[in-house]
């Protein structure tokens, strides 16, 4: 069986995917700087997998080390790529800091394996911005970026598409994911906002278990049903066998082209009010919120058409919201008695 590296292996993705490589058979290298992660992930996925984690740590922004890494495995056939900075407000703040960290280490992936490799990319539905037309398709036009993280998600799309143009031997494939929440069922690994989370679930989830206040509502006189503004929420563990799923399509000669883009999501939108119902009903905690005004660089409404991915990919999200709140609840309580 291929060896798959896992950039960014002990982040919220990047674990439960390794999770789901380990149940599918495959061989897998972790690799973190731990930048936002914690080592102690290694240790959850061990007791989870009944297996030692290969791990190394390394910044891939280190050129001579990440090729001096890759030359040493040259079993490795795959990589998911999913080390990046993610922090939208850090990169409206720091963009010199995304657009280095985020395109060279991209880059010095393509690069380190002489372009021959097949590669997944994390790549987010805020390349659509605010779609025209719903549930969004791949083909749908891309946006200008509401902030430099979005906007290194566009680019390097670009860098990919232009670099399989010219070389045959790269297989890519894009994955967009729209909201990833939810923790594995194991409630050993999950979501670790540094600080104040800024995405919703994580701090619904705080403020539910009194580490944050009230939960505000980012906006209620939006056009949708009940004025709150409307995402498709997937669930971690349903997003990391997609990219098991692009990696076999990939291995098995299926790709249509050597440069592929999927939706991930559900399908389905549901307000933010939506999501804090959902939270109440599924844990029988009673949530404190309030409205407040719009986000800025918020869209209004996105969910995503995943015929392609359903088709092609031949995967489909099966965790519903209650799953993705229950989940997620059970991480947090998790990590209240066990503090990483
Ligand atoms: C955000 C990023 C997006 C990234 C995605 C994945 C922005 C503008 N976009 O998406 O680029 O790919 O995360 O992690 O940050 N909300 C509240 N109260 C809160 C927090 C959020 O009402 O305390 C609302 C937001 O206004 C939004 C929804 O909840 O309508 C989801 O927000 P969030 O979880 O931050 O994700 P996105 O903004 O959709």
């Amino acid at each position: 069986m291929a060896k798959i590296l896992v950039t960014g292996g002990t982040g919220f993705i990047g674990s439960h995917t390794a999770v789901e490589l380990f149940n599918a058979g495959y061989e897998v290298i972790l690799l973190d700087d731990f930048s936002n992660s914690s080592r102690k992930i290694l240790t959850q996925l061990k007791t989870i997998t009944g297996q030692e984690p290969e791990f190394v740590e390394l910044d891939l922004c280190d050129e001579a080390k990440l090729n001096a890494f890759v030359e040493q495995h040259p079993e490795i056939t795959g990589v998911i790529h999913f080390a990046a900075f993610k922090a939208v407000g850090e990169s409206v703040q720091q963009p010199l800091k995304y657009y280095r960290n985020n395109f060279y280490s991209l880059i010095n992936i393509i690069n380190a394996f002489k372009s021959k490799v097949n590669l997944v990319f994390s790549s987010s539905c805020t390349v659509y911005g605010q779609p025209d037309v719903l549930p969004v398709t791949e083909d749908a036009p891309v946006k200008r970026a509401e902030s430099p993280y979005g906007n290194t998600k566009q680019i390097a799309e670009e860098i990919l598409t232009d670099t399989c143009k010219v070389t045959p031997d790269l297989k890519v494939i894009s994955l967009r994911y729209f909201n990833p929440v939810g923790a594995h069922s194991s409630a050993l690994i999950g979501e670790l906002p540094i600080g104040v989370p800024q995405n919703l679930v994580p701090f619904i989830t705080q403020s539910a278990i009194g580490k944050r206040g009230p939960v505000t509502v980012f906006g209620s006189d939006y056009n949708t049903p009940d004025g709150s503004a409307v995402r498709d929420y997937i669930h971690v563990v349903d997003l990391a066998k997609a990219h098991v799923a692009a990696i076999k399509r990939m291995e098995e000669e299926k790709s249509e082209s050597n440069y592929e883009v999927f939706n991930l999501g559900t399908g389905k939108g549901s307000s933010v009010l939506e999501i804090i119902k959902a939270f109440e009903a599924t844990t029988g905690e009673k949530l404190d919120y309030k409205i407040g005004d719009r986000r800025e660089g918020d869209v209004e409404q996105v969910w995503g058409n995943v015929t392609k991915s359903s088709e092609l990919l031949g995967w489909k999200a099966e965790l519903d919201v209650n799953e993705m709140m229950s989940s997620a609840w059970k991480w947090e309580k998790y990590l209240k008695d066990n503090p990483f």
